[in-house]
């Protein structure tokens, strides 16, 4: 199979064709994923919690994340690499090209960061400098200190008609992807429909042009109480062979037929 490009996923989109997208942190998941046909992964910074242990993204470095893209990497065949850059790693222009040149020579194909349009003129800069990346909006982990805990934003007209006007701005500077976390199903619709860039959602609902989950959480493994929008797809029944690529087929499947996610994991 040919790798998955960003025009693949711009392909898909105009196709109305969905996509499927797992976190991922070492080479023997990639390898799996990429079996079970996977089409993008995401080193979040997630790892800070599912690797490290910690309770927030916050303490998340650069050489961290490019430690995980490049072990990843290294298995990946197909998937299209995204790879976030962590927390205040791209408080300013220099911060930004420094991280992104660490991840992408790590193998990362785009990078994302967590914002509004305030973060313009980085998308600018970077699809200059020839970084693509994803802008992540709703639910941000890194404001958590901001938002005094992880809740559903976008939920007034004013936050909704904000969200959407902050993805144009960022689509308008050249954002090469977007991915909503933790918004009401009909304002992610929204979004996926005014954008010509690939959607990524999770706790978004099914009218994205892409879905993401936490690997850990879709293989039901848990520290936390799992979000709403989590399913665990390793002892689901449509799971056939009851392993782990197993539940990542049955996972990618879900997606394709839209199947995943349902209202019981929908805002
Ligand atoms: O770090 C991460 O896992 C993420 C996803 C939850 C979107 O950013
Ligand atoms: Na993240």
């Amino acid at each position: 199979k040919p790798p998955v490009t960003l025009s693949t996923l711009n392909k898909l989109k105009a196709k109305g064709e969905k996509f499927s997208c797992l976190t991922c942190y070492d080479a023997s998941f990639a390898h799996t994923m990429d079996q079970a046909g996977i089409e993008t992964i995401l080193v979040g910074d997630s790892l800070g919690m599912v690797v490290q242990g910690h309770d927030s993204t916050l303490p998340v470095t650069v050489a961290d994340m490019a430690y995980h893209t490049a072990n990843i990497a290294r298995a990946n065949r197909t998937a299209l690499i995204l790879c976030d850059l962590p927390f205040l790693s791209y408080a300013t222009l220099s911060d930004a090209i420094n991280s992104s040149r660490a991840v992408m020579q790590a193998g990362a194909n785009v990078v994302k960061i967590e914002g509004g349009r305030e973060l313009a003129e980085t998308v600018r800069v970077l699809a200059q400098a020839g970084v693509p990346t994803c802008v992540h909006l709703g639910l941000t982990p890194q404001l958590v200190n901001i938002f005094g805990g992880y809740k559903v934003q976008g939920k007034t007209d004013e936050a909704a008609a904000k969200l959407l006007e902050d993805v144009q701005i960022l689509v308008q500077a050249g954002a090469a992807m977007v991915l909503l976390e933790c918004v009401p199903a009909t304002l992610a619709k929204q979004v996926t429909q005014s954008v010509s860039v690939p959607v990524i959602g999770i706790g978004a609902g099914v009218d994205t042009d892409g879905q993401v989950l936490v690997m850990h959480d879709m293989l039901g493994v848990y520290t936390r109480k799992p979000a709403k929008f989590v399913k665990n797809f390793m002892t689901d029944s449509t799971n056939v062979t009851g392993d782990i690529t197993g539940a990542f087929a049955a996972y990618h499947q879900a997606v394709k037929s839209q199947a995943f996610p349902t209202d019981e994991h929908t805002f």
